[in-house]
């Protein structure tokens, strides 16, 4: 694509900025239409995809700007309620791109499905005995997704964990498939559910649950960026951009909330693609509490020109095949804008926006603070309420801030100033 880096891409009207992004990325009438919503999303459609309809709730798209993803520049469709998400996303990768961007790496698309067994008299002999089996319970697995298999997917490997529970040591069988391009919940369950008898058979016990784990940890995404001192704000920001990371990794209460900056950018990403955002979001937070801490799923460092590097590791269970990923014609134009062509493309792109989002909120609180951004939109929103033209809104935020006066009756009172002389 040309350059996501365009100056004042949010300073563009609205129809600008759809036609910037439509153009390059040579998106039909259709598609074009379907996502602005000229073309209404088919009731029909909705009707099929969950139960009980009776209507739609929209959540607006923007796209992400100055993002840079191992050497291409992309436009980065969000799908967010929550405002200064997409800005501030924006706004930190502008001041990464010109040291290179997002650099991403992963550790591959295998999911692991759980097979609880009870019951089981001799679980560590049973245990020997899953691994004595293990080309049948692959193969068994196998013949339950021939076109993953074909596609150089499917069961690959198991293991078998001994859980100590309050009344028994449960053998719990992981299977690991390679899910390659889908998310995997449907491949996997059906695994786990088919090879289920086998696995009976094989330990003596009873087998329960078979389903997918969220913790999706052999399928980790990471995003690596330098984001330039200068840019931020100096040097001083820096360091308490770091020190806010050293924070959010010793104390819970600050990692709760420092992810949940992370997760405004990764969900935004994940939901504009039709993809389950639940699964990622349940994925992000087990792997943050890995060590038996839940701790910050980014890391902030200072290299030797004084730059600040950020990385940030996850699991990242999404998929461009399947579900609403193929159904739900808003996520497929998604898909396009980026020029997706592969799951882990897709997931290095929304660990990099999660890693943006984070140093965009880390520098916020590491200097001004973030109110005086949301009181800018904050005051916005009011002035759109108290009825202001397009052209007076500015300069009608403008005096409210500079009153620090956000009441409602006083914008209106400013808008009628500015409106009627
Ligand atoms: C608000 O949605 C997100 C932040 O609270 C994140 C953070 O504190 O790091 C600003």
């Amino acid at each position: 694509m040309s350059s996501s880096r365009i100056k004042g891409f949010y300073q563009l009207s609205l129809e600008d900025r759809v036609n910037i992004v439509t153009q390059d990325k040579e998106l039909t009438a259709e598609e074009k239409n379907i996502l602005t919503g000229e073309t209404i999303f088919p009731m029909s459609l909705a009707d099929s995809m969950v139960e009980n309809v009776i209507g739609q709730f929209s959540i607006p798209i923007g796209v992400a700007a100055n993002f840079k993803v191992n050497g291409n520049d992309v436009f980065i469709p969000m799908a967010t309620e929550e405002p200064s998400v997409i800005a501030a996303a924006s706004n930190a990768a502008r001041a990464a791109y010109d040291l290179g961007g997002f650099y991403t790496s992963s550790t591959g698309t295998i999911m692991r499905g759980q097979i609880q067994v009870l019951e089981v008299s001799d679980p560590h002999g049973a245990k020997a005995r899953i691994f004595e089996n293990k080309d049948e319970i692959l193969a068994n697995c196998n013949l339950k997704d021939p076109t993953l298999v074909k596609l150089g997917g499917g069961a690959k490997d198991l293991e078998v964990h001994l859980i100590n529970t309050v009344r028994e040591t449960m053998l719990v069988v992981h299977l690991l498939v390679d899910t390659k391009d889908a998310m995997g919940a449907n491949a996997v369950n059906t695994m786990a559910e088919g090879v289920s008898p086998l696995i009976e058979k094989i330990t003596g016990g009873r087998v329960v649950l078979r389903i997918i784990t969220n913790l999706a940890d052999k399928r980790l995404i990471r995003s690596r960026g330098v984001f330039s001192a200068q840019a931020l704000g100096g040097p001083e920001v820096v360091k308490n951009i770091v020190s806010a990371y050293e924070f959010a990794d010793a104390d819970p209460y600050r990692a709760a909330t420092h992810n949940k900056g992370v997760m405004n950018g990764i969900t935004s990403v994940v939901l504009a693609t039709g993809n389950d955002t639940r699964a990622v979001e349940a994925g992000a937070h087990a792997y943050a509490s890995r060590t038996g801490r839940y701790r910050s799923l980014t890391t902030w460092e200072i290299n030797e020109d004084g730059n600040l590097v950020g990385s940030i590791e996850l699991p990242m269970a999404v998929g461009i095949i399947g579900g609403a990923t193929k159904t739900h014609p808003v996520a497929k134009a998604s898909l396009k804008i980026m020029n997706i062509t592969s799951a882990v493309e897709l997931a290095g792109i929304i660990a990099s926006v999660g890693l943006a989002e984070n140093a965009a909120s880390l520098r916020a609180l590491a200097a001004e603070g973030i109110q005086s951004g949301h009181m800018r939109l904050h005051a916005k929103n009011l002035a759109v309420m108290a009825g202001a033209k397009k052209e007076n809104i500015d300069l009608i935020v403008q005096k409210a801030i500079h009153e620090k006066d956000l009441r409602y009756d006083r914008i209106l009172q400013l808008t009628k100033e500015v409106q009627e002389g």
